[in-house]
């Protein structure tokens, strides 16, 4: 099936079977591979893009249900006052490691800045607690969060 999606501000022509997962057609129909493949089960958060500016597992989100919503991607949050915060705290606070899980870490932190500019620890720890870190960079993401706020 044809569709058109809206991706980072541009149309993206793509023929592809209607219930393959939205993470598939980003990374090897489109080529756009910052948006990670973690579990394929949306358990660890790899592949979250933002779809309509709501953090949104890419792995289990078939291409289909998508329509018209805007899908933006770790390519393009920097261009968002919060993805370039987020970004800049990430440098700043130095919180990579292996760097696998950021991609997904970082859109969940943007997500979470722009709907609670000032969050709180219980803020972060519901909006971040479904993206798994294998480095245990916890720590510095909290920081780092809180350093993008002035928190
Ligand atoms: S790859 Fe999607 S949540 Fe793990
Ligand atoms: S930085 Fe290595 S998995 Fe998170």
């Amino acid at each position: 099936m044809a569709f058109t999606l809206k991706i980072n501000g541009s149309p993206h022509k793509v023929d592809v079977d209607g219930d393959i997962p939205l993470l598939w057609v980003i990374r090897d129909v489109l080529g756009m591979t910052g948006t990670k493949f973690g579990c394929g089960q949306a358990l660890c958060g790899a592949c979250t893009v933002h779809v309509d500016g709501a953090p949104t597992r890419s792995c289990v989100t078939p291409v289909e249900s998508i329509g018209d919503s805007a899908i933006t991607t770790i390519e393009a949050i920097g261009r968002e006052p919060q993805g370039a915060a987020i970004q800049k705290a990430w440098l700043d606070l130095e919180v990579v490691q292996c760097g696998y899980c950021q991609s997904g870490q970082i859109m969940s932190a943007a997500a979470l800045l722009k709907d609670t500019p000032k969050p709180t620890d219980a803020d972060i720890d519901a909006a971040m607690s479904g993206n798994v870190c294998r480095c245990g960079t916890y720590q510095r993401i909290r920081a780092a969060i809180k350093h993008a706020a002035g928190v």
